[in-house]
């Protein structure tokens, strides 16, 4: 049965001077979800934005906020993000010492909870974590930045996700994160992922571009 292909635009790409009028420009062009990108210039090389401005876009935007916490420690922020606007937190696993302790505080939330492997994380970081989990991201690019190109070898990592959340029943969320293009894009469905985020490939070309780049997503 072909799963729906939900797009997750990253507004990481986004024109920053304007970030809750791209909301609304890539809600109205067809997004499913907004993947948010926040970056604390330690976890990764880059600095980006914090709980006050998604605070402030969350009335912008009526679509779940798929908030990607590139920070160490993760821990301390958890609470301010899901009472920022945050939908959906999703962690590291090396961004704090207890990741099983930290998917049950987003849950207890009452958020849902995500656990995301960097190219270099290997799957068996799921092991003890899949009864936690709503959402699996897989980067295909090493994070801070965006504009990278997509990572080959994490195709067979999507696939055995696939097959470890199929073996579960649970209705886990699947999602592949950098490089993403109308031609990964095909590749990372087929080897298992429902949800694709896409930063460049979305934004390019300004507003009158977002929902023919958003359609040449889905395939
Ligand atoms: C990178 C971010 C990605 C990035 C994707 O650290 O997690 O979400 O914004 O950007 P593109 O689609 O341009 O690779
Ligand atoms: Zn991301």
């Amino acid at each position: 049965m072909a799963r729906p292909v939900l797009i997750a635009p990253s507004i990481l790409s986004a024109d920053f001077s304007k970030l809750g009028a791209e909301i609304e420009a890539i809600e109205a062009a067809g997004a499913d979800w907004i993947h948010v990108d926040v970056m604390d210039g330690h976890f990764v090389p880059n600095i980006t934005i914090g709980p006050a401005v998604v605070k402030a876009l969350r009335p912008h935007g009526k679509k779940p906020f798929d908030v990607h916490l590139m920070v160490a420690p993760v821990d301390p922020y958890i609470e301010i993000f899901a009472q920022s606007g945050a939908d959906g937190l999703t962690v590291h696993p090396e961004s704090g010492p207890h990741v099983h302790r930290t998917l049950q505080q987003i849950r207890k939330l009452g958020k849902k909870a995500g656990v995301v492997l960097n190219p270099g994380t290997p799957i068996e970081a799921l092991d003890n974590l899949m009864d936690l989990v709503d959402l699996i991201l897989i980067m295909s690019v090493n994070p801070g930045f965006g504009g990278q190109s997509f990572i080959e070898s994490q195709l067979d990592k999507i696939a055995a996700a696939r097959k470890r959340i199929d073996a579960t029943g649970r209705d886990i969320a699947l999602e592949v994160d950098g490089g993403i293009t109308p031609e990964t894009a095909k590749r990372a469905i087929a080897a298992g992922a429902n949800v694709l985020v896409a930063g460049t490939a979305v934004f390019q070309g300004g507003p009158s571009c977002y929902a023919d780049n958003i359609k040449a997503l889905r395939g």
